[in-house]
């Protein structure tokens, strides 16, 4: 980060208390309007979070290109992006109890960037992080693996938080960023209950937390299922594959 932006924001951070006082009296609107008036120092550091999800996403773009021509069945379904809303970002930094500061929510808020990546079945996640993985200007910083060990709610995706290379006008910096890839079944799971937990106002009722656990173990085994066939199929073309002979020059 240059060094006329690392004053801004340590003058920023200087003012932590003032903010969290400020902050905890403020409505979405007004947090939101805080930020895009006052901290030009926030703005340019949410650029670089945009940057490395902008080169992520291109990678898997550039994946699917490749993987479309070797194969006929391309593993990447969609390939979505987001950046965490303000309102998000100071709300995480409150809940963990760290300062409010654009120094503190650099250091401490590591998915502020996000990539989502949808495959069609379980084996093509770990295949697809590994091929990912293996590109040298990106870093694994902690992998959590909700696909073999999911959430008490029944939550499955592979998380992988990164460190990725950005280059900008005045040098090299590493930029964390927050990788999912899942199922098309396990998205569609996770969306609606992500949906569904935000429409009730506090807990949701043990009976509909249930039948949600029901639902994904339900999607698990679909998924489990869909990889057989697969596996099937592919013994079935392997078997098949006549291999392509050249004629001799
Ligand atoms: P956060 O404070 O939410 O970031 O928790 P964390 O740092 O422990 O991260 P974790 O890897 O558990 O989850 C981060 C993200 O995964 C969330 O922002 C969601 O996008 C997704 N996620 C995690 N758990 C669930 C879940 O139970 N349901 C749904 N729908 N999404 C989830
Ligand atoms: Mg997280």
């Amino acid at each position: 980060m240059p060094e006329e932006n690392r004053q801004f924001l340590l003058r920023l951070g200087g003012m932590s208390r003032m903010e969290q006082a400020l902050v905890s009296l403020m409505s979405q609107q007004e947090i939101r309007e805080w930020v895009l008036k006052y901290s030009s120092g926030y703005q340019e550091l949410m650029a670089y979070y945009r940057c490395a999800m902008m080169s992520v996403e291109t990678k898997f773009n550039v994946l699917t290109e490749a993987l479309s021509l070797r194969y006929d069945r391309n593993p990447i379904e969609a390939v979505r992006t987001r950046m965490k809303s303000p309102e998000s970002i100071v709300e995480k930094i409150r809940r963990r109890g760290f300062p409010l500061t654009v120094e503190s929510i650099e250091e401490n808020i590591h998915d502020i960037a996000g990539v989502r990546v949808i495959c069609a079945f379980p084996s093509d996640i770990y295949k697809l992080s590994e091929m990912f993985l293996r590109q040298d200007d990106i870093t694994l910083l902690e992998r959590k693996d909700y696909f073999e060990n999911p959430k008490p709610n029944g939550y499955r995706s592979l998380h992988l938080v990164l460190e990725v290379d950005v280059y900008q006008r005045t040098g090299k910096y590493t930029v964390p960023l927050e990788l999912q890839i899942r199922t098309i079944a396990m998205d569609f799971w996770a969306t609606l209950e992500h949906t569904l937990r935000y429409k009730v106002p506090e807990r949701v009722p043990e009976e509909i937390s249930d039948e949600l656990h029901l639902t994904a173990n339900d999607i698990s085994a679909l998924d489990q299922r869909m990889q057989r066939i697969h596996d099937q199929v592919e013994g079935i073309e392997d078997s098949q594959a006549h291999p392509i002979v050249f004629p001799p020059r």
